[in-house]
């Protein structure tokens, strides 16, 4: 028997789009967010956040093909993200999450993961 996957639960490659899209639609207007993103436009920043979420929940691995290990903490370090900063990228994630409409018991255990993992990111004291 194979058990589908949290990717596949959530509406594939599509849901996640739509994630990651309102995501940076959202950072794109963001003061405090905007300036951290090294590139003038966001599309690679997109292109690797989704590639990344839909490898964690269990579709294709072509995150890790282009970017190797992801190692996050460690690719966050360039950039100063404290409390303020997280909160921000929450706020931007909770309202992405919320256009998704999915089913609770989905939604709470992505959005449970996103908090952990935003938390997990922080590496400068506020
Ligand atoms: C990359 C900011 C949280 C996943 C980046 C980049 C910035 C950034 C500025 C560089 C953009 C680029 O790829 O060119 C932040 C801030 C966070 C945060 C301020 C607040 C806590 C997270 C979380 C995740 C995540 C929670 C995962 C669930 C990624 C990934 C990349 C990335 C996968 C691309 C890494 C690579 O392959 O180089 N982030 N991030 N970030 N972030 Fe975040």
């Amino acid at each position: 028997m194979t058990e589908t996957s949290f990717y596949d639960a959530v509406g594939g490659e599509e849901t996640f789009r739509r994630l990651v899209q309102r995501f940076y639609e959202g950072v794109a207007e963001d003061p405090v967010l905007r300036p951290l993103y090294p590139e003038p436009d966001l599309t690679g920043a997109e292109d690797r956040l989704r590639g990344f979420l839909i490898q964690y929940w269990g579709g294709p691995k072509t995150y890790s093909e282009q970017r190797g290990h992801p190692r996050l903490r460690m690719r966050h370090m360039p950039f100063v993200i404290g409390e303020t900063e997280r909160d921000a990228w929450l706020r931007h994630m909770r309202d992405a999450v919320d256009s998704l409409d999915l089913p609770e018991e989905l939604e709470t255990r992505l959005w449970d993961y996103l908090v952990y993992a935003a938390h997990s990111l922080v590496n400068t004291p506020t």
